[in-house]
């Protein structure tokens, strides 16, 4: 597996790959990588012969109080896992690279950026935005891997490249749990042996709303309720937003809709903020 650190490299090596006709899949992370980034790498095999994992903690989606500083740096372990599951091509740029004396642009998707994440965290998707779109005209990918546990994320992602007519497939995968159902995120590696203990409520709340759905319940507020009361039970966990929300949209909904509904939810687990969502 070849890592390259420098952007210009990156593009003219990609480049060559779409002139010899090869699918190319870019799979974007921030490292500290973990089975749920293995899934990504996974289908993005499925979709192309050449996979590339982009590793980049990018300060532009960090606010100025959040954890950029101690945001986990692995990059060895990382690239032994790409290695191991035949990445063709790691892209480990720095910030000076990407971001040069001088860069002055920025891409924001307007509405959809704007409520969950985007309210608590005031320009995180633009900070997203701007380095996946660089990303993808570097890598110049047929496919790009994203996982649904930052739903919002992805459908921010999603309408860029459609709006700006991006030539690239954008691909949601499933999120991957741990046994007792929490989701696998790179921050759970903060929490203390208490809070691993509480987290796991975070995915009972939005299942016990799940089940309450399967049985016919379509009032959003319920649902809502039903979730909250179970992560209630956690006096560790602090819930920070769950709405219900149009899958499309991402507007607030009164009553859930079947295959439009995004149950999504952040919480506040001592000092660690895990996000986490369901689609009914
Ligand atoms: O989901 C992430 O890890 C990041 O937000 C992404 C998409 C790699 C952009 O920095």
């Amino acid at each position: 597996m070849e890592v390259i650190h420098d952007p210009a490299e990156y593009q003219q090596r990609t480049l060559a790959w779409r002139r010899d006709g090869l699918r190319h899949a870019l799979v974007p992370t921030m490292g500290a990588l973990h089975a749920g980034h293995y899934r990504l790498i996974e289908e993005a095999r499925a979709h192309a012969e050449r996979v590339s994992v982009s590793l980049f903690v990018n300060p532009k989606q960090f606010g100025p109080s959040e954890d950029l500083a101690k945001y986990p740096r692995t990059f060895e372990a990382d690239r032994a896992a790409c290695a191991v599951r035949g990445v063709d091509l790691l892209f480990a740029p720095d910030a000076e690279a990407m971001y040069p004396a001088g860069f002055q642009t920025h891409v924001e998707v307007a509405g959809l950026s704007e409520p969950l994440c985007g309210a608590a965290r005031p320009g995180h998707f633009r900070g997203v935005t701007t380095v996946v779109l660089k990303l993808l005209l570097l890598g110049q990918p047929t496919a790009a891997i994203f996982g649904w546990k930052d739903a919002q994320q992805f459908l921010v992602l999603r309408r860029m490249a459609r709006d700006l007519a991006v030539p690239v497939e954008m691909i949601g995968v499933e999120t991957v749990r741990e046994p007792d159902g929490l989701a696998l995120s790179s921050r759970n590696a903060y929490l203390s042996a208490a809070e691993r203990g509480a987290a796991p409520a975070i995915y009972r709340g939005l299942s016990v709303a799940r089940e309450a759905f399967g049985r016919g319940e379509r009032d959003a507020a319920k649902l809502i309720a039903a979730a909250r009361a179970e992560i209630a039970r956690e006096p560790l966990l602090t819930i920070e937003y769950l709405e219900a929300r149009s899958l499309e949209t991402l507007a607030e909904l009164t009553r859930a809709e079947e295959g439009n509904t995004l149950l999504a939810a952040a919480v506040r687990c001592g000092s660690t903020r895990l996000i986490d969502n369901v689609r009914l």
